[in-house]
């Protein structure tokens, strides 16, 4: 407990040198490098960024296809980690490059603020819900393995059996829950329960948000498009008709 809080209290304005020379870095880098735009999936439907043509292994946890989703959903809330600010000790939760620039799975302080019990400490803070045991062990495997930006491509894109129980809430699970469930869901949208799955596919404006359509709203916010194959079971899903299946 106590050489706990002196860490902490010296670690503050480490955080905040890091993030501002961080910041320094790309102020200068934007002087001399053209704009990036942003990243496109191009490699069979399974990228978001660190891509390449990597099979996937079922002993490995992968950063771009399986935690940096979870950290999205659960931390890039606006207002909680999509930005760095003082109020958030400068933590940004957006991609790798922030994650890492923010100290945190370095120096323990994620693994502890999602394993923790005490409601003021705890992350996500209520009212949100906290991580699942899966989700905390995901991450916590992941960090054991070197915490790598790595990234796989699955041989296989299953798209004959799409329903909403086996394929649309695991999708759900991993990228929307975190924004839209609880107390007060973003864009006042709880999809814990089907039938509002089903209103947005209906009226249009899922297939609007996870296709980037520039008339829609780009979901998940902040963040590349989902990899082919999950929007195109999302896309089968609403063309039959968004069933509770
Ligand atoms: C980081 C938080 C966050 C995540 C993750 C997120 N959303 Fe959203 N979502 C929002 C916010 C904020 C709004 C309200 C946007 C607005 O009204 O400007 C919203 C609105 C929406 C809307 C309504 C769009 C419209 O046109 O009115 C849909 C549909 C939606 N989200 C679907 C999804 C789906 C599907 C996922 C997961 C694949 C997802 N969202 C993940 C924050 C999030």
């Amino acid at each position: 407990m106590f050489p706990n809080a002196i860490f902490r209290t010296i670690r503050l304005p480490m955080r905040i040198g890091l993030a501002l020379s961080a910041g320094a870095f790309a102020l200068a880098a934007c002087q001399h490098e053209p704009i990036v735009g942003p990243i496109v999936d191009d490699n069979g439907g399974n990228g978001g960024g660190g891509g390449g043509t990597n099979p996937c292994d079922p002993n490995t946890v992968y950063f771009q296809q399986q935690v940096l989703p979870l950290l999205i959903s659960n931390c890039a809330i606006p207002g909680c980690h999509n930005t760095a600010t003082d109020d958030n000790d400068w933590i940004q939760i957006t991609d790798y490059q922030s994650l890492m620039n923010s100290g945190i799975v370095q120096d323990g302080d994620l693994m502890d603020a999602i394993t923790e019990t005490d409601p003021n400490d705890i992350m996500p803070q209520p009212p949100q819900a906290p991580l699942t045991p899966q989700q905390i062990a995901l991450i916590g495997t992941w960090i054991q393995q070197g915490a790598q930006n790595n990234s796989c491509t699955s041989a296989t894109c299953d798209t004959l059996n799409v329903t909403y129980s086996g394929t649309i809430v695991p999708l759900i699970q991993q990228r929307c829950l975190g924004c839209h469930s609880g107390g007060t869901p973003q864009g006042g949208l709880n999809f814990s329960s089907w039938s509002v799955v089903n209103a947005v596919a209906m009226d249009g404006r899922l297939g609007r948000s996870v296709t980037h359509d520039p008339v829609g709203i780009p979901m998940p916010p902040s963040s590349p498009i989902m990899p082919t194959c999950e929007v195109r079971k999302f896309l089968l899903w609403i063309e039959a008709g968004a069933p509770n299946n």
